[in-house]
């Protein structure tokens, strides 16, 4: 049997504790919370993947790997597989707001997570929207979850303050669907509004390979003898092209040199194994998440320590930033109202593609801000920016730009 590419990727969005992780796992099975502070804490901390297959069973809605019954259809059905998308799961607490901004740079839609037990919107469910909103995604399907902690009446509530939050945007109209994400109510509905509404991505096979890095990871439990070293190991999307076993990858902005002259050094390295899910393949194409082993020393992709790079064809890569300018903008809706001019020698946390890193603002003419950052960038000129601030001892999404130079 050929492997069935997943076409896009949506993201979760949402305030904390609404039921982003619990609604990846009904859709797909996958319990992607998987590091001990995570479990320990309940909280989602870093960007959580699922690959989600999406089948006819004959019936109205569409099932998912999630809710069918032992891999069969529940009318006892062999399920027809319609597509694969990926689901990148994001944190909602409102200090990982940086993590969320990563990962809705990659995505082609999203799934707000709205909790039905509460008034709406919540302050992450603000700032998540208007970070899809800025960053441009613009296929959304709302989940109203924890249907099953409500009456009738305040389920409706609930709607008509999700309706008034989104009247007047570029999702208003969105599909809200009621769910109850535990009880695995109503995930086939939510699913076929999801397949209807984010169509998959044109890949762009032709150009020259470009893979967005949202995390890295050692895969060698610990004491791994060095003979038995498996390589570095990438996760993230490809962007365009394709990338096939044994090809020959540059990642930027690469390591920190002092010399011959302090900067980065871009890294090259070579494409191992390719796997989605656990299903390993000869090529990456755009449109999902995708692990890529590597024959890095695993030390060097340890803990996420190469999350926002890019990879790629080797020469075909965009330019690396230490100090950016941004011709910024308030976000229309922050959750913080007005915002302050930028001062000089503020610290501010900047997020370009799947990268977020700090700055200090160096010079302030107008809207035009130069930062210099604490860790390169890779990144195309004309990029789109977000600006995340601290306003009152919290980090908040204020501003975003387009990188100028
Ligand atoms: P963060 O990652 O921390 O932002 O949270 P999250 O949005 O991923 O929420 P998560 O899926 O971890 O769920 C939070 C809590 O809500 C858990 O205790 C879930 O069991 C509970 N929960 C999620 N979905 C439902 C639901 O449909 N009904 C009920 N009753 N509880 C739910
Ligand atoms: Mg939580
Ligand atoms: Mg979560």
């Amino acid at each position: 049997m050929t492997f069935v590419y997943p076409d896009a990727i949506i993201s979760t969005a949402g305030h904390v504790d609404h039921g982003k992780t619990q609604t990846t796992y009904a859709l797909s099975g996958v319990w992607v919370m998987k590091h001990s502070e995570e479990i320990k804490k309940a909280m989602t901390i870093k960007l959580g993947y699922a690959q989600v297959g999406i089948y006819d069973c004959g019936e109205e809605y569409y099932y998912t790997d999630g809710i069918l019954i032992n891999n069969k259809c529940p009318n006892g059905s062999e399920p027809k597989l319609v597509r694969r998308i990926s689901i990148l799961d994001v944190p909602g607490h409102e200090v990982l707001v940086a993590t969320m901004v990563s990962g809705a740079a990659v995505v082609d839609g999203a799934v707000l997570v709205v909790d039905a037990s509460q008034p709406a919107p919540q302050p992450q469910t603000v700032e998540h929207f208007a970070v899809l909103d800025i960053i441009g995604v613009r296929r959304l399907v709302v989940a109203q979850n924890k249907i099953d902690l409500v009456v009738k009446e305040k389920a409706l509530e609930n709607y008509e303050q999700i309706k008034k939050f989104l009247a007047g945007t570029w999702a208003e109209g969105a599909k809200i669907v009621p769910i109850s994400a535990l009880h695995r109510v109503n995930i086939d509905v939510l699913a076929t509004y999801i397949a209807k509404t984010v169509p998959p991505r044109e890949a762009e096979l032709g150009k020259p390979a470009r893979f967005s890095v949202l995390r890295s990871f050692n895969v060698n439990p610990p004491g791994t003898p060095p003979e038995k070293l498996r390589g570095g190991v990438l996760g993230g999307t490809l962007l365009q092209g394709v990338l096939k076993v044994g090809d020959e990858i540059e990642i930027r902005p690469g390591l920190k040199v002092d010399k011959p002259k302090p900067g980065y050094q871009p890294i090259m390295t070579k494409v191992l194994s390719i796997e989605y899910g656990g299903y390993k393949v000869d090529e990456a194409r755009p449109g999902g998440l995708v692990g890529i082993m590597t024959g890095l020393d695993p030390a060097l992709t340890k803990a996420d320590a190469l999350a926002g790079a890019v990879a790629g064809k080797p020469g075909a890569l965009p330019p690396v930033w230490t100090t950016v300018e941004i011709d910024t903008k308030p976000i229309p809706r922050s959750i913080e109202g007005k915002t302050e001019p930028f001062r000089q020698g503020e610290v501010v946390l900047i997020a370009v593609g799947p990268a977020t890193v700090f700055g200090v603002v160096q010079a302030v003419k107008k809207d035009l801000v130069t930062i210099a950052l604490k860790k390169a960038v890779c990144a195309e000129q004309g990029s789109k920016v977000v600006v995340i601030r601290q306003v009152r001892n919290r980090w908040i999404v204020t501003n975003y730009g387009v990188l100028k130079g």
